[in-house]
């Protein structure tokens, strides 16, 4: 990824009014939160590798009408700090939350946005390093890819993107902005590198629907029809698939199933539960599902209702545990990505190899693969922050 014009709109640190965490809540939380801390603090020393560096991060959230907007104030602990941007509820408006992050799934330092340009996402190394977000213009490809919502998925509308995604249950298609992502895989370019194509069939919770949703980056590569008129030509006899810039498309079904024949399917535990805090319930641990690799995804917040004032904020989790199959192992990122902010919003998300592997978040950060992959890239991330500084100081 070579570098990088600076967009001198968005390069000006922004600032806005802070929004400080009442301490009643914080009070209330360390009360009803105790049994989680400790697992939570159990999990950090898990996940994260010897050779961290831990730094200081900004942690705080804040709604913004308009320009400037940024909050500066509390802090926390980790190896590297995000600042994230993203459109509220109320129209015109947007909310901005920084915090820390352990095992980040970006392999770039940096701020990109992946599907709306609205949600931007910057993951930096260093302290206080996500004080402000500076954007980069990147020079990428440009790829043509359908779109169209899921109400109307046949329709003949297309974006053009750096890459195209298919949500090939639903039918709806569209482009891609930045790195290429994909649920529990590494985001960075090199997802696609050695494929044209990448899908992830997600099943989790009870009797939910598989969610089959592809990735892919030649043109309209998301757009089943194309695929097929490409594939035959005018006498009806089937030839390699050329893309309308020349380059012929690797045939991609047959070393899908390879990848995936191999590959040992793992019974997961399968369940969806939202609850508070102190009401955890495990009814549907029960449940299982088989795949190529478990899941477990946990999203903890304070939720302030409409009684928020009078009762106090409560605190939700809400956690995903379920199975994945994969049509390439290249990229997938084993064990447990985490990201808080101050304590109102946490996030993990774990995919590990194993029976049972996603029963509780300490065997699913222990994934065996899980030891080999942070040194490379951490190594990867070091170098590339390095450029990134470098593009600052320029
Ligand atoms: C992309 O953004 C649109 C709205 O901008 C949203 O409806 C859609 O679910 C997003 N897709 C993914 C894969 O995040
Ligand atoms: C790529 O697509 C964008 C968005 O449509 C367009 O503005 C830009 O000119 C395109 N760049 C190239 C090199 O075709
Ligand atoms: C994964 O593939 C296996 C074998 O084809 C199938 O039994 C299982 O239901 C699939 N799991 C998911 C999550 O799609």
């Amino acid at each position: 990824m070579g570098i990088v014009i600076k967009d001198d709109d968005s390069h000006r640190p922004i600032k806005c009014r802070e929004m400080a965490i009442p301490s009643t809540v914080a009070q209330k939380w360390t009360t009803t939160m105790t049994k989680f801390a400790l697992i939570y603090v159990l999990l950090i020393n898990l996940i994260t590798s010897p050779l961290a560096m831990a730094g200081q991060c900004y942690s705080c959230a804040g709604t913004c009408h308009r320009e400037p907007c940024n909050c500066q104030m509390g802090s926390c602990e980790a190896d590297y700090c995000f600042i994230e941007r993203k459109p509220d509820e109320i129209p015109g408006s947007w909310r901005i939350t920084k915090g820390c992050l352990k095992r980040p799934s970006r392999t770039r330092s940096g701020c990109d946005f992946d599907n709306s340009s609205n949600h931007i996402q910057c993951v930096c190394a260093g302290d206080f390093c996500n004080e402000a977000i500076y954007m980069y213009t990147q020079i990428r490809r440009n790829v043509t890819c359908k779109m169209c919502p899921e109400r109307d998925p046949e329709c003949s509308d297309t974006c053009q993107g750096q890459w195209c995604h298919e949500d090939a249950v639903t039918g709806a298609t569209g482009c891609g902005y930045g790195p290429p992502s994909l649920p529990f895989f590494y985001k960075g370019p090199e997802l696609l590198y050695h494929r044209n194509k990448l899908c992830v069939t997600l099943s989790r919770g009870n009797n939910a629907k598989p969610w089959k949703y592809c990735i892919c980056n030649t043109h309209l590569c998301n757009d089943p029809t194309q695929r097929i008129h490409y594939a035959h030509d005018h006498g009806g006899n089937v030839r390699a698939a050329v893309d309308s810039d020349g380059s012929v498309t690797r045939s991609r079904s047959v070393s899908h199933n390879r990848i995936a024949d191999r590959l040992p399917l793992h019974k997961c535990v399968s369940c969806d539960t939202t609850s508070q805090a102190d009401t955890m319930t495990s009814a549907c641990k029960q449940n299982h599902c088989h795949g190529h690799f478990c899941t477990l995804a946990t999203k903890r917040f304070v939720k302030a209702g409409n009684t928020a004032m009078r009762y106090g904020l409560q605190s939700i989790i809400h956690e995903q545990q379920g199975c994945i199959n994969v049509t390439d192992t290249h990229k997938i990122q084993l064990g447990c990505s985490h990201k808080w902010m101050n304590n109102e919003e946490e996030e993990l998300f774990c995919a590990c190899s194993g029976a049972l592997c996603n029963s509780d978040l300490g065997s699913a950060s222990r994934s065996t693969a899980s030891r080999l992959l942070p040194n490379v890239f951490q190594t990867v991330f070091s170098i590339l922050s390095f450029r990134v500084l470098l593009n600052f100081a320029f």
